[in-house]
């Protein structure tokens, strides 16, 4: 590849990424929709109707020169009780999946982002023995009914925030605060990924298969005492799931929002409406780290709250950049997918972090494309990056 290209390789795609509960609404079976009632978290409600909108979310991203995006397929309305599967809501994804590809959009399909069915839920969800056979088989109902041509299915979203703010800090469902259950829980999603990779390769050999990994740049900067530490971080957080699950994914899909400084760090960086440091050259480390997997990687999502829109074109021309720096590099990089399409429910923060390429009104439901996604259409169509002074504007 030449040094100074300023464009992809040929079939990258590009894309934003959403997530069932985030946008769908009318949710009310599953363990984030109770903890809403108990008043343990901001009530979701009709979010953005995207499951009554899908044909005209869609028909902007096809506007906006996308040709893959993300979604995730609600495990409560498939499975309301456990081994009971309603037909009509499968259906219903089918359709979703239809109105993709008639735009020549590619799916990727996660399974299970961060939501139980209650009945899952109550009974301790992944800490419970029998959570690894239900999950493959709820896994292996949707790949029989969707098949998977075209599809690249993602078993579990990003087992670290499980972890840790559902079992370590008790800030999502089910609001555990020990390090043992969350201990016990990152080994129950393990064997879930691992069944489930399984049931799915039995059904489609040659389905792509994956996961999403939430993976960090922990900086040590010049402060060389914190390297062991920082090494430590990068093994436990970034490669451990991966290691355990190895062998038990076609292609790896990397989420990144986080440089993690250990030490002393700059007090004046650039931060998102959420407090999280806008830093590029965070992602390349990930991507970089991520090539002695061996597999094809494709980022499922990056991106920031910024209600204004004011830092959204420059970061997402900072970061693309970066990708095409990694895949110069040597890095396998295939996709990417930005957080979001459109703003949504943020978990814990309610509606009131924006994240998407689209402006959500949310007492209206007017879909507004802000000014940045137009920057990343322009990539997305071209595949190329535009001049780096050009991108910045
Ligand atoms: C999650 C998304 C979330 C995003 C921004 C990721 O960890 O997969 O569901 O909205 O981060 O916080």
């Amino acid at each position: 590849m030449n040094p100074d290209s300023r464009k992809f390789p040929d079939g990258f795609l590009w894309g934003a990424a959403t997530a069932s509960y985030q946008v769908e609404g009318g949710i009310e079976n599953n363990d984030w929709a109770q903890a809403a009632r108990e008043g343990k978290v901001p009530p979701c409600g009709r979010a953005c109707d995207h499951y009554n909108r899908f044909e005209a979310d869609f028909d902007l991203a096809k506007e906006l020169g996308h040709n893959a995006h993300r979604l995730s397929i609600e495990w409560a309305r498939i499975e309301p009780e456990e081994g009971k599967f309603d037909e009509r809501e499968i259906e219903h994804y089918a359709q979703v999946l239809q109105a993709l590809r008639a735009r020549g959009i590619v799916p990727f399909v996660t399974l299970w982002h961060f939501t139980q069915p209650l009945w899952f839920a109550h009974r301790g969800g992944f800490l419970h023995s029998k959570s690894t056979e239900v999950f493959a088989r709820y896994c292996r109902f949707v790949a029989e009914r969707l098949g998977h041509e075209g599809i690249f299915y993602m078993t579990i979203n990003e087992p670290q925030i499980m972890f840790l703010d559902g079992q370590v800090k008790g800030k999502f469902p089910p609001f555990n605060r020990s390090l043992f259950s969350g201990l016990r829980a990152m080994r129950g999603m393990a064997r879930a990924h691992k069944a489930a990779y399984a049931a799915i390769h039995a059904v489609h050999p040659d389905a792509q298969v994956g996961l999403a990994t939430h993976n960090n740049y922990f900086d040590f900067g010049r402060n060389f005492l914190a390297a062991p530490l920082a090494w430590f971080l990068s093994w436990w957080w970034n490669r451990r799931f991966l290691n355990v699950v190895r062998g038990a994914y076609d292609f790896i899909g990397l989420n990144h929002y986080f440089h993690t400084t250990i030490g002393w760090h700059p007090g004046s960086v650039p931060r998102s409406d959420m407090g999280w440091e806008i830093h590029p050259e965070s992602l390349y480390r990930c991507l970089m780290e991520l090539r002695r997997y061996k597999v094809p990687v494709y980022i499922t999502e990056n991106g920031l709250a910024d209600a204004d829109d004011s830092r959204r074109a420059e970061y997402i021309a900072g970061y693309t950049e970066k990708v095409l720096n990694a895949i110069k590099d040597g890095a396998d990089v295939r996709g990417y997918l930005h957080w979001s399409l459109m703003d949504n429910y943020e978990w814990a923060e309610g509606f009131t972090k924006r994240f998407g390429l689209i402006e959500i009104n949310y007492e209206t439901l007017a879909r507004t494309v802000r000014p940045s996604a137009r920057l990343f259409a322009k990539i997305a169509s071209e595949n190329t990056l535009p001049p780096p002074r050009e991108a910045v504007q």
